[in-house]
């Protein structure tokens, strides 16, 4: 029998999941097929699978939509990497088909926690676990407040918004950096702070922001495979400057597991961490989804969106995978590279929706 796994639109590295999928079921000579669908008509993730659909772009289309693709293909286990809090409060009608359904979390209020860095900080700190001290900014003239009372001390601060994304809004506070530091060198995401409140003042609409000390490093990045907040296979990336090196121990690597425990994360996820001035790991966030770096963790030898496949299918207990995340995995240093590929216009996977 084929046994048929669905990767529905994700933020990122849907390819790369594909990729890993496929890869890891040849290894293993399992019969698996990969189905994949996107809202848009991404032929370079979408040919990498063995069949590909595209997605309703409306909400209300999604349900009958997946219940008659599982229906017509068999499908066996769905995964998505978006729409977390729609397919949580769906859960019940598409398990009913009988496939398996993975969002990243259980349930909807973990997906709300996990999007909410404030009260995600409060619960990582009710939970006893180090996180990054986050103050919660809901107006111009508190922010203006805060600055001026230096709540860390003498760490210097950054700020970011309480529901962001990519990294997108992020920005150190620096007084010595010229005023146009933010136009000339963006990616140091330095800026002077009266710049920074003169801007938001003057941009009328404020989103809550999240006012942070700045915590030196290194970072990291760990992503998981979990059920149901076990943990069963894990590959840490430790961040140092173009490089990133793959491990597996160590006190980052631990607090991010106990993360995913107690947020009861389910699949594919990602934790990451700062080391703050004393050179102690503390939470940033956790993404109840799979990185976009995910593909990274391979070069340890742990190819772990492979491994949340067999095991989605039943074709791995949770013993085999914890043994062979331990024996495949060597330690590696890689470095992220700009690359191109060739891009078919047409798709020749494409399936007749009916
Ligand atoms: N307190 C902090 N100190 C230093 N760097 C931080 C801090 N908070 C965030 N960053 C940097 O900004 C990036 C994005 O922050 P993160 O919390 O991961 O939000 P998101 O990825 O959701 O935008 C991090 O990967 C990290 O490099
Ligand atoms: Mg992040």
């Amino acid at each position: 029998m084929t046994h048929k796994i669905w990767l529905m639109e994700g933020l990122s590295s849907q390819r790369d999941i594909i990729q890993g999928i496929k890869a890891f079921a040849q290894k293993k000579g399992a019969d698996v097929s990969v189905i994949a669908s996107h809202r848009n008509q991404r032929n370079e993730i979408l040919s990498q699978a063995d069949h590909s659909l595209l997605e309703p772009k409306e909400d209300d289309q999604r349900l009958s939509f997946i219940l008659s693709i599982v229906d017509q293909l068999g499908i066996q286990a769905i995964h998505t990497g978006r729409n977390c809090l729609w397919f949580e409060s769906h859960r019940q009608e598409i398990e009913n088909s009988g496939a398996k359904l993975t969002t990243g979390a259980i349930g909807a209020p973990q997906c709300e926690l996990a999007d909410d860095k404030v009260s995600f900080a409060q619960f990582m700190e009710k939970k006893g676990l180090p996180v990054v001290p986050s103050i919660l900014v809901e107006s111009v003239d508190e922010l203006r407040r805060l600055l001026a009372l230096s709540p860390f001390g003498t760490q210097p601060m950054c700020i970011k918004p309480v529901r962001g994304i990519y990294g997108m809004g992020f920005w150190r506070f620096d007084e010595t950096v010229s005023p146009m530091a933010a136009f000339t060198h963006p990616d140091s995401r330095k800026v002077n702070a009266h710049l920074y409140i003169s801007a938001l003042e003057q941009a009328g609409i404020f989103e809550p922001l999240v006012l942070m000390p700045y915590l030196s490093g290194p970072e990291y990045s760990v992503d998981m495979l979990v059920e149901r907040g076990k943990v069963l296979a894990a590959v840490a990336r430790r961040k140092e400057g173009a490089f990133q090196y793959l491990e597996n121990a160590g006190e980052a690597y631990e607090l991010a597991i106990s993360c995913a425990e107690v947020m009861q994360a389910d699949g594919l996820v990602n934790v990451q961490t700062r080391n703050n001035a004393s050179g102690q790991p503390v939470l940033l966030e956790i993404n109840m989804r799979p990185s976009g770096g995910i593909g990274y963790t391979r070069y340890s030898g742990v190819n772990l969106p492979g491994l949340f496949a067999m095991r989605q299918l039943g074709l791995m207990s949770q013993q085999d995978i914890a043994d062979e995340a331990s024996s495949a995995f060597s330690p590696a240093m890689v470095r992220s590279v700009t690359d191109v590929i060739s891009y078919d216009p047409t798709l020749t996977n494409l399936l007749q929706q009916e």
